[in-house]
């Protein structure tokens, strides 16, 4: 008993210490990505390699390497103080950004601080998140998930074998203070037998359930739930394009989120209003919008839709036809033969497949069939933006997941937020809150307060 208890006594800083890992600050890229979007991506370009309203922050640490660290950590947290104390770095700063003032951030820790470097520099280098190309209006994309298990297990496997020279030395105590008790059975514990005595095993099942839980909770978390998520679209539609340079509002595509459940992707039919006008880009020229032409059974050279006895070869040499124009008009008429040729095959090569068929945008937000959520009631009744949820689409060239989705996702916004109570015929039923308002004992009622943290309402 006595060498148990001692080992156990050995053995637990290890095991408070394991679990303090865990909550060690460490300066997190994805952290950094999350305050760059928050705070400074209004002003300094996601791209990092050019100017905005603030300078391209790409290799920002290297123009500052004359200088302590901690001052380009002071800058970024009171910029105009060191513009005013005369710092040369931001006398040299302010001249060439005055009058534009940058914001203060004082609240950010030297962690925060780091993690936002760490991002700018991955973005800037090309190593975190998608490659620079895509990245240059995108943004987003992709995200490497870190992956900390093998730090853990290395700890773990120090741990136990510094557990094992402690219960070897802890053995050979007792067994010395035994001896000089005159207490001792001559039998000294075999490293076996200290292998399969209740302590070791015991940490091990202990060590064993640590990790388990940590995988079981770590994939769990991320089922169903992939903020940051972009996946390809089999055309490049771009929301920047359509809903930001073009201002088409969002409900003229997705028009379901004002009356339904669901939002709604927009069929061909929606696309065909304007690209049976619109049929060459001036981004892609004939490759994209030819996939929507193709998919509406549409003949761009004649305007009209193919008849529906048309054979697949007259459709196949009507499209060749008109990529194999547009490219000859495009590229000058003594484009070579050869050339066209290769072009007008690796065009129709990836139209083909949408002759006829819907077009199979791939989903991305995606709550699990258990969980009850409806646009209408949000956006018509609660009067909450799109972007709130969504973020800015309209500056996305590939539409991106935005927000957790989670339950603590919806639960919170529920707490925070007030409904529009006043002029919304939809409460007029809350009599109770109606008069208090009226009396002013009220000013205001949360989606809580009309019963939006009840499970049954989110959850079938
Ligand atoms: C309101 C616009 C604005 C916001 C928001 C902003 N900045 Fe700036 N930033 C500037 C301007 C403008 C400058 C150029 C110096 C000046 O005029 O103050 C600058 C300069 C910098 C510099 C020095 C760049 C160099 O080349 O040496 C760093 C670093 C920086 N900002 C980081 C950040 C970080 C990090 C954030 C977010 C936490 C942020 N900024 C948010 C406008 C902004
Ligand atoms: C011209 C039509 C059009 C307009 C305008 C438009 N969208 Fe879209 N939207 C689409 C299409 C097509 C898709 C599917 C392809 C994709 O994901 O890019 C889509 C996808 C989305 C998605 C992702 C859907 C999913 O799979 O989870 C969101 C969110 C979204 N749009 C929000 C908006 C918002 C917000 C606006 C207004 C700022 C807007 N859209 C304007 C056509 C449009
Ligand atoms: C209200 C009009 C309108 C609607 C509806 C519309 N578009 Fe567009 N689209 C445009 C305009 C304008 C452009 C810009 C053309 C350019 O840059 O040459 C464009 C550009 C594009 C481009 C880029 C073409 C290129 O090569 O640069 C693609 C791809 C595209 N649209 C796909 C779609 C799809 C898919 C839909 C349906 C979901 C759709 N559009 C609905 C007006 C519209
Ligand atoms: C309160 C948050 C919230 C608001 C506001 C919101 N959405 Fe959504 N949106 C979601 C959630 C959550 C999903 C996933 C729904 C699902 O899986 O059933 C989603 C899914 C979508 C989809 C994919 C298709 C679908 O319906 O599942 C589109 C498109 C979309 N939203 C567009 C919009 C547009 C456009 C607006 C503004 C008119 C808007 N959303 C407002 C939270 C919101
Ligand atoms: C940006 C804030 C916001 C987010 C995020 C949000 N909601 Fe809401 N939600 C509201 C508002 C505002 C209302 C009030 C509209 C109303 O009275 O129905 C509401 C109402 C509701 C209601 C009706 C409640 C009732 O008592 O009638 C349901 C159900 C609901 N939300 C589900 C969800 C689910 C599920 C999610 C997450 C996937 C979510 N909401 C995320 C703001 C939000
Ligand atoms: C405002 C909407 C909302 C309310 C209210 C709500 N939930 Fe959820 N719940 C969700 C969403 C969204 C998810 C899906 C989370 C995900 O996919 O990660 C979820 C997931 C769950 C899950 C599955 C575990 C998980 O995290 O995926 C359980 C269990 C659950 N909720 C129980 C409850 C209980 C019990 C209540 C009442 C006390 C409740 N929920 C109230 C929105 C809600």
């Amino acid at each position: 008993m006595f060498y148990k208890r001692n080992f156990l006594k050995s053995i637990l800083p290890l095991i408070f210490l394991l679990l303090g890992f865990q909550s060690f600050a460490e300066p997190s890229i994805d952290e950094g990505k999350a305050l760059f979007k928050a705070n400074c991506n209004q002003c300094h370009n996601k791209d990092m390699k050019s100017d905005l309203t603030g300078p391209a922050l790409g290799g920002v640490e290297e123009r500052w390497a004359d200088y302590d660290q901690a001052d380009l950590y002071k800058w970024i947290r009171q910029s105009q103080k060191m513009i005013d104390e005369g710092h040369p770095k931001a006398l040299e700063l302010w001249d060439a950004w005055q009058p534009t003032i940058m914001n203060n951030f004082a609240n950010l820790t030297d962690d925060q601080i780091a993690g936002i470097l760490l991002y700018v520099d991955g973005v800037y280098k090309g190593t975190y998140g998608p490659k620079p190309a895509d990245n240059v209006v995108g943004g987003g994309g992709t995200e490497e998930k870190g992956n900390d298990l093998p730090f853990y297990l290395m700890i773990l496997g120090i741990l136990a074998i510094l557990a094992l020279i402690l219960a070897r030395v802890v053995a050979n105590l007792n067994h010395m203070a035994d001896t000089n008790d005159g207490t001792a059975t001559g039998h000294r514990k075999t490293l076996i037998e200290q292998l399969l005595s209740p302590g070791v095993i015991g940490f091990a099942l202990f060590a064993l359930i640590l990790i388990g839980g940590y995988i079981t909770v770590n994939n769990a978390m991320d089922l169903g739930r992939q903020k940051g998520y972009a996946p390809e679209q089999p055309i490049k539609f771009s929301h920047k394009t359509h809903a930001g340079d073009q201002k088409i509002d969002c409900q003229y595509c997705h028009d379901g989120a004002r009356r339904s459940k669901h939002s709604v992707i927009p069929s061909t039919n929606t696309c065909m209003n304007c690209h049976s006008a619109v049929k060459e880009g001036s981004k892609y020229g004939t490759a994209e919008l030819s996939k929507i032409h193709a998919s509406a059974g549409w003949n761009p050279n004649t305007g009209k839709y193919f008849a529906d006895d048309v054979s697949d070869e007259t459709i196949e040499k009507e499209f060749k036809k008109w990529i194999g124009d547009r490219y000859k008009a495009a590229k000058g008429e003594d484009v070579k033969e050869k050339r066209v040729k290769a072009e007008v095959n690796a065009q129709w090569k990836a139209i083909a497949g949408f002759v006829n068929q819907p077009i199979e945008w791939e989903k991305i937000h995606n709550v699990p069939d258990h969980v009850y959520f409806n646009h209408a009631q949000h956006v018509s009744v609660g009067k909450v933006e799109c972007q709130t949820c969504h973020g800015k689409v309209e500056e996305m060239e590939v539409v991106e997941q935005f927000s957790p989705l989670s339950m603590g996702w919806c639960v919170n916004c529920h707490r925070e937020t007030k409904v529009q109570f006043a002029d919304n015929p939809y409460y007029d039923s809350y009599e109770a809150y109606h008069n208090e308002m009226k009396k002013g004992t009220r000013s205001e009622v949360t989606v809580e307060e009309i019963g939006g943290l009840e499970c049954q309402k989110c959850h079938y």
